[in-house]
């Protein structure tokens, strides 16, 4: 089964307005004309409007980085899936491991985020990955398992289909350590596996899985030939658009 690759940045706290625009402008003009891969952006929630604006009549998507998950209402701080898609978002980051680990994120309240999304019609890049603890514990699979079942607990074939898994595991973010193509790939057959348990064969087939954590030029290639790995989600080499750039135009490098 032929899946699109697909690459996504995720600027995080990162970029004001105007160093966003500045950053897409850029990628426009540098990915002009690249077929055979989706590419998306995550700026930060203040410049979503304004990169929309500028990514008009280019094939980029736009992602927001994550929401909650009621429609309107006295919940201070907090953004919706109607207003993410009234500024143009297409995907939806949930379950990141920096909103695990330092905003109290929980299976169950991804669940209840990439519902939400879903019934939106917003599609989902959904994070899941084990921290260094749990790898040297042995306890990799087990968590993986876990994170799965209970980010997609209730949701129906058709719904899951406009879902990207990105398996970020949470040694590999922000340190320079990329787990090996081999290390990585062995994790997205297992993600691949559940899958099919969880739904079908043909779901499991069509559903994408991103590799994130340190994902740089010189390591895309041989992570993105490996094959149940679809794609990448790209945190730090997504905030300048040379090393984001040439990580899209993977297949030339
Ligand atoms: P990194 O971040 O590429 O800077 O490791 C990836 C991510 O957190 O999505």
């Amino acid at each position: 089964m032929e899946r699109l690759p697909f690459i996504a940045g995720n600027w995080k706290m990162n970029k004001t307005v105007g160093e966003a625009v500045d950053l897409v402008r850029e990628l426009k003009a540098s990915l002009a004309g690249v077929q055979g891969v989706e590419v998306a952006v995550a700026p930060p929630f203040t410049a979503l409007y304004a990169v929309w604006k500028e990514l008009e009549g280019s094939s980029i998507h736009l992602a927001a980085q994550n929401l909650y998950w009621e429609e309107k209402g006295a919940f201070t701080g907090e953004v919706s899936p109607i207003m993410l898609k009234e500024v143009g978002c297409h995907y939806v980051i949930i379950g990141h491991s920096e909103r695990r680990q330092f905003f109290g994120e929980t299976d169950e309240t991804v669940n209840r985020r990439i519902k939400a999304t879903l019934t939106q019609g917003l599609k989902v890049i959904f994070c899941i990955g084990e921290t260094l603890n749990e790898r040297e514990g042995g306890k990799t699979f087990s968590v993986i398992e876990r994170q799965v079942e209970g980010g997609l607990k209730g949701f129906g074939d058709k719904k899951i289909e406009n879902m990207v898994i990105a398996y970020e595991p949470v040694w590999a973010i922000g340190t320079g350590k990329t787990a090996t193509p081999e290390q990585a790939e062995e994790v997205h057959r297992f993600i691949r596996g559940k899958l099919e348990k969880l739904y079908s064969r043909e779901v499991s087939d069509k559903i994408r899985i991103q590799y994130g954590g340190s994902v740089t030029p010189e390591n895309v290639k041989g992570l993105m030939s490996q094959r149940n790995i679809d794609g990448a989600l790209v945190g730090g080499a997504s905030l300048k658009g040379e090393s984001f750039s040439k990580i899209v135009r993977f297949k030339e490098l």
